[in-house]
């Protein structure tokens, strides 16, 4: 699905402007990184997009919905179709990997047959097959984040939303999560990652938006995280 944010300002009352006038359209199946220092609205732009939150002013429109004027009976549908890993990301400690993915599928009242087969799908495809049996506190934060991602994709979402998904990971886990996420924009799903990785920006280059204060700072086809000689 594509996404439109069209005069977007969002203020934190009384008096925060995280986000103002950001004109921001991104085509069904494209790949975009959020950039910008802790503060820029990153995250707030996220939570606009899976309608967290409602803008101050302006519009925003998700394939074709408004999202001002989802009502709150369409709330729901509109969230299985937008899949979000946000940093504070909660897998249930008691629970297994298996069990954290079907439990939303469930919830969703998709039929226990399928929930077990799509729920074994998306655990293998982030390569925790093997460990589809062991509970978060067993895995590694990687592995964790994996989970997240499997849970948050299991649905099969047109959107996907990601929070700063590498943070406080290694290179190589980093570089898997990466691959996990552009395999996931290869099957034509629109993704959105917000980052500070200035590795895996550089080393995977995809359009590349930097906000500044809450402004649309920059917007490149191949962006790198740093512009030549700003160094
Ligand atoms: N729920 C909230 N209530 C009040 N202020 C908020 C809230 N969320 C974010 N902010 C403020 O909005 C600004 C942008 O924050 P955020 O979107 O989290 O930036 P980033 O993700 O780029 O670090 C910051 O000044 C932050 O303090
Ligand atoms: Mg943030």
């Amino acid at each position: 699905m594509d996404i439109r944010l069209s005069g977007i300002t969002k203020v934190f009352e009384p008096d925060i402007v995280a986000l103002e006038d950001i004109y921001l359209s991104v085509d069904s199946g494209e790949f975009l990184y959020l950039v910008g220092t802790t503060g820029s609205g990153k995250t707030t732009l996220l939570r606009l997009i899976s309608r967290e939150y409602l803008p101050t002013r302006g519009q925003i429109t998700v394939g074709d919905r408004n999202l001002r004027k989802l009502r709150s009976s369409e709330l729901p549908y509109y969230r299985r179709e937008v899949g979000v890993v946000f940093q504070d990301f909660k897998l249930l400690p008691n629970l297994t990997v298996f069990e954290n993915v079907a439990f939303v599928l469930e919830a969703m009242g998709i039929p226990p047959k399928l929930v077990e087969s799509r729920s074994n799908e998306v655990i293998d495809q982030v390569g925790l097959w093997r460990r589809r049996f062991l509970k978060p506190p067993q895995l590694s934060g990687g592995e964790q984040q994996r989970v997240a991602i499997a849970r948050a994709m299991a649905n099969s979402p047109a959107v996907f939303l990601a929070d700063e998904p590498t943070g406080n990971l290694d290179l190589r886990t980093s570089e898997e999560i990466m691959r996990l996420l552009l395999s996931i924009n290869a099957s034509g799903t629109t993704v959105i990652v917000a980052t500070h990785d200035q590795y895996l920006v550089d080393a995977y280059r995809q359009r590349l938006v930097e906000l500044h204060n809450g402004r649309l700072k920059r917007d490149e086809r191949r962006g790198r995280y740093f512009v030549d000689g700003e160094l």
